[in-house]
């Protein structure tokens, strides 16, 4: 069978191996379900402008729908020789239906057809990650009731450095996690304008109605520009890096958890359903979920990567290297939708192993700021206060106590006019309690915090 895409200018079939090398059916069938979705909206649009009669539309429509189950079903069969998704079906249309088949690709191009598919698969696979983000979300707040008085040290530099309360952390990861929903809606609204109808690149000059199929798309608007949109690949870059940003996002939490399962930090039992075994010591609870999470994000970088460097320095417009956009998108989608189908379940089914954790609370000086702070309040300048309460950790760490086991003398030494009082920010749990900024630790602040997270989830994820 002669290939479709070679018209009459042609006198040789194309070599199997150029075939071989240049098809996409292997990775582009993907978008089979998106590619009768634009189909179907352009054939409507055909009728209305009066390219097709009703009766040819209606004839398309119903075949269109027949071999979208028939690939759901997995009934066709790909040939290389046919390129790619969009070939097969409509291929298979023109098999069925003969010259009305071959009506359907009327003003329209694989160029502007297959960047259309694409949005639409960006658009699906957008919303797809954002409800797996909001369940993350959902996982990481529905452990702060559990968790509301647990306290953990915070760290700079892996060293310890104040206190805060477990919620704060769990929260600091739905911050990020929302930043990465607002790139994600952003992204969406870029991707989400209709590029049919632009045909190979300079439009054309048959009667069309671009809005027409843009609405039945449910495409926000109409692209400008042929040029532009024929080449345009931001989505799938902007889409990319919203990919990565949430791969990081998961990859800094894996290394964090990793840490704290381990028996020097001893902070967290992993469910074990999520953990594996060693086929040498029989000892092993391994994290390989959290360390997998951690190296796929390899991956995901990569797949940015690739992309940019493919579109660095194309002329406009549409270029067969494009056609190499899809199978890295795809595996960062994949990657990530597999990271995060864990994460959550993962999030929700940890422990924090509390006594161990609070058995240790009072080393590392964790105190030692909001000690300061209180000299700042009682009106010393913050570097003579700073000074002073290193003095004071340097003399807690020679007689092996904590500050609020120094005597009041060693406070006094500092300030004359210090008295008991100054007792009541020592110790962990009181410097919690002295907190008081927007955005810190303070319970109150904290609780307000998980209130407002708790109220925010009730409503997410409803994006249509
Ligand atoms: N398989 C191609 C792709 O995915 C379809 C577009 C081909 N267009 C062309 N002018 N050869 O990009």
């Amino acid at each position: 069978m002669a290939t479709p895409s070679r018209s009459g200018v042609f006198s040789a079939a194309a070599d199997r191996r150029v075939e071989r090398f240049t098809e996409s059916i292997s990775f582009d069938d993907r978008l089979y379900e998106h590619d009768v979705r634009g189909s179907i909206a352009h054939a409507q649009m055909l009728a209305e402008t009066g390219l097709l009669t009703a009766a040819e539309r209606d004839q398309i429509v119903a075949t269109l729908e027949q071999i979208r189950g028939e690939i759901a079903a997995g009934q066709m069969e790909f040939r290389q020789e046919l390129e790619d998704i969009h070939m097969h079906i409509e291929q298979a249309l023109i098999e069925r239906l003969g010259d009305v088949g071959r009506k359907l690709h009327t003003a329209r191009s694989r160029n502007d057809q297959v960047a259309t598919d694409f949005r639409l698969w960006v658009r699906d696979a957008i919303d797809h990650i954002d409800r797996r983000v909001v369940e993350l979300q959902r996982a990481f707040v529905g452990r702060c009731q559990r968790d509301a008085a647990a306290i953990l040290p915070a760290y700079t530099h892996l060293q310890r450095a104040q206190p805060v309360l477990a919620p704060h952390y769990w929260l600091a990861y739905c911050e990020k996690l929302e930043r990465d929903r607002g790139r994600l809606a952003d992204c969406r609204r870029r991707a989400n304008v209709s590029s049919l109808g632009v045909a190979a690149v300079a439009g054309t000059s048959l009667p069309i109605d671009r809005e027409d199929t843009a609405r039945r798309l449910g495409f926000d608007g109409v692209a400008a520009n042929s040029l532009d949109v024929s080449s345009d690949r931001d989505f799938v870059l902007e889409f990319a890096f919203a990919l990565t940003l949430i791969g990081e996002h998961l990859s800094t939490w894996a290394e964090e958890w990793i840490l704290w399962s381990t028996v020097e930090f001893n902070f967290l039992r992993l469910p074990q359903e999520f953990c594996t075994g060693s086929s040498i010591m029989p000892q092993k609870i391994n994290p390989d979920v959290l360390e997998l999470v951690r190296g796929k994000t390899a991956r995901v970088i990569g797949s940015l990567q690739t992309l940019l460097v493919l579109v660095k320095g194309l002329p406009l417009a549409y270029n067969r290297d494009l056609q190499e956009d899809k199978p890295p998108l795809f595996n960062a989608f994949d990657t990530v939708d597999a990271c995060l189908e864990l994460a959550a379940p993962l999030v929700a089914g940890a422990e924090l192993n509390l006594p161990a954790i609070e058995e240790r609370l009072e080393r590392g000086h964790l105190d030692a700021t909001t000690l300061m702070e209180y000299l700042i309040r009682r009106g010393l300048p913050q570097r003579t206060a700073h000074h002073a309460v290193g003095a004071l950790v340097g003399e807690a760490l020679q007689r092996r106590v904590t500050l609020s086991e120094l005597p009041l003398e060693s406070f006094q030494k500092v300030d004359p006019r210090l008295n008991d009082e100054v007792y009541q920010v020592l110790g962990v749990k009181n410097a919690i309690q002295a907190f008081a900024s927007y955005g810190s630790t303070a319970p109150a602040e904290v609780a307000r915090q998980v209130a407002r997270w708790q109220e925010k989830l009730a409503n997410a994820g409803e994006r249509g």
